[in-house]
């Protein structure tokens, strides 16, 4: 008998086959971040064009539902304007599982999505300081 596992299909898919893995060569917002439940890390990079995500990647040291769950955010923010992608959250993540993630495990996703949310605020600052720089 073959135990069943607590994650969807969906989950277990992109574990399995995770998309847009890897890293952005000289990226326009890079979000690094541990949880502070478990220590596990995810990075996410952003190409920003026009305010719009026009290339995203990550990578994830991290368990199942980590790298899951940061393949299906990458998924949900390109093409995304960059409010828009600012408010994906765990729970829009989860959703996209088809719910398919036990609770102790949220904190995977809350990892994905506030690394997402990290590289925005990055890319913003640099932004505003390159304008600063336009008008010294
Ligand atoms: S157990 Fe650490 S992110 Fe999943």
């Amino acid at each position: 008998m073959v135990a069943k596992l607590p994650y969807s299909q969906k989950l277990l898919d992109h574990f399995q086959h995770p998309h847009n893995v890897g890293e952005i060569e000289n990226a326009d917002g890079i979000g690094e971040l541990t949880s502070d439940v478990c220590g596990d890390l995810t990075v996410v990079y952003i190409s920003v064009k026009d305010d719009r995500i026009v290339d995203i990647k990550f990578k994830t040291f991290g368990c199942a539902a980590a790298i899951a769950s940061s393949s299906i955010l990458t998924d949900m923010a390109l093409g995304k304007m960059l409010d828009e992608a600012l408010r994906i959250t765990d729970m829009d993540i989860v959703k996209a599982m088809d719910n398919g993630i036990p609770k102790e495990k949220i904190h995977c996703s809350v990892l994905a999505a506030d690394a997402l949310h990290q590289a925005i605020t990055n890319y913003r600052s640099k932004d505003s300081k390159d304008r600063e720089a336009t008008f010294v």
